[in-house]
């Protein structure tokens, strides 16, 4: 889709308080074409409104219209995730000889930064507006010692839109006093037909992936890098979703579906990314691309939407219902000596953008 030029817009409410005594306010961002909501609860993603290809304008990201439902139910729907995006076995690791324990919260693995992790914190906002881009940057300190994490890590992430209805993700980070394990990620779930309007097993995607990290039954790396030719996980031509979930791999039946990280092949561009998915919904011609400077992505079929909760339009969510595609270095990194680094040392810089394109087809 091509770049138009309407209006930058960016609009502040109230969102509610967190039992604590906190509040927590929505930024509604919009380039008068694609608009998105976002929470200081988690920097989280609430709504993304994005035209069809009739020109008619629907949420396409799951999520709740109220705080609580956030802080009790939510599957890390559009958070922000910190400060280690999806799994560590048994929640253990050891940086400089130094052996820590992050708090286990998925069977006897550590998910998404353990039990209490970047998703149900409260963020600084700060307005971004420029000539080009409206948005907004999130910053989050965690203490040394946080879910058992060594080090003061300070965060930021800069959501922005542009007038190409490219959603851009600047993750910035620094240590100190100790290092530390970093892998931070957005949980979005997307169902390009509406959010709400049933399964994305029609769904048609493509991937720049020639290979993936099988995991055990904990959905733990097994360390291997298995190249997707000839298995069900090879999305290399546009496929959809649907057509191979039911297969009997044992990797398929493990993830209960699609809940694999995917190696992402080729180069990165002058800009430092390269394409790693694009998910087109045929009925409604909406199409979403992703651009990454990480080494891989968690495609998630949406396998543990259980039908136990409401989403925002009222609807239940129930398995299949969304997807969603989480840019990351590899699960389980700290333990497996094979995999890219996700170490960060106090002077270091921690640095990575992940750029999510909306069109039509
Ligand atoms: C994990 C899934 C998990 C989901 C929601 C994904 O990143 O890989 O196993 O169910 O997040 O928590």
């Amino acid at each position: 889709m091509g770049s138009h030029h309407g209006r930058l817009s960016i609009r502040k409410d109230p969102f509610g308080t967190t039992p604590e005594g906190a509040g927590v306010d929505v930024y509604t961002f919009s380039n008068g074409r694609v608009t998105v909501s976002m929470l200081t609860w988690g920097a989280t993603i609430q709504r993304v409104e994005t035209p069809d290809r009739r020109g008619r304008t629907e949420n396409i990201s799951l999520g709740f219209d109220n705080l609580p439902d956030y802080a009790k139910l939510s599957p890390y729907f559009g958070a922000t995730i910190g400060r280690y995006g999806n799994r560590i076995a048994k929640g253990q690791f050891s940086i400089d000889g130094n052996k820590y324990q992050i708090p286990v919260n998925d069977g006897e693995n550590a998910l998404h930064g353990g039990t209490l992790g970047f998703d149900k914190k409260v963020w600084k906002a700060k307005v971004v507006q420029t000539s080009s881009h409206v948005g907004v940057a999130f910053t989050y300190v965690s203490p040394d010692g946080e879910m058992g994490f060594p080090g003061t890590l300070t965060t930021t992430v800069t959501y922005t839109l542009d007038f190409d209805d490219d959603l851009r993700i600047d993750y910035h980070a620094t240590v100190a006093g100790k290092p530390t394990v970093l892998n931070l990620t957005n949980h979005v779930y997307f169902n390009l037909a509406g959010e709400g309007s049933g399964s994305i097993e029609g769904h048609v995607l493509e991937l720049n992936a020639p290979s993936y990290t099988p995991v055990d039954s904990g959905l733990i790396p097994t360390g291997e890098i298995a190249p997707v030719a000839g298995t069900p996980f090879d999305f290399r031509r546009p496929t959809a979703i649907g057509k191979r979930l039911r297969e009997d791999h044992p990797q398929l039946v493990i993830g209960r579906g699609y809940d694999h990280n995917f190696v992402l092949g080729g180069k990165a561009g002058h800009d430092g990314l390269r394409f790693a998915g694009r998910f087109t919904d045929p009925g409604s011609g909406r199409t979403v691309s992703v651009r990454t400077a990480e080494p891989g992505a968690q495609f998630y079929s949406g396998n543990f939407l259980d039908g136990t909760f409401q989403g925002i339009g009222g609807k239940t969510y129930r398995q299949g219902d969304a997807f969603a595609f989480e840019t990351q270095h590899f699960p389980d990194s700290p333990n497996q000596p094979n995999f890219p680094s996700t170490v960060l040392r106090p002077g270091q810089t921690y640095s990575t953008r992940t750029i999510y394109s909306f069109g039509t087809k």
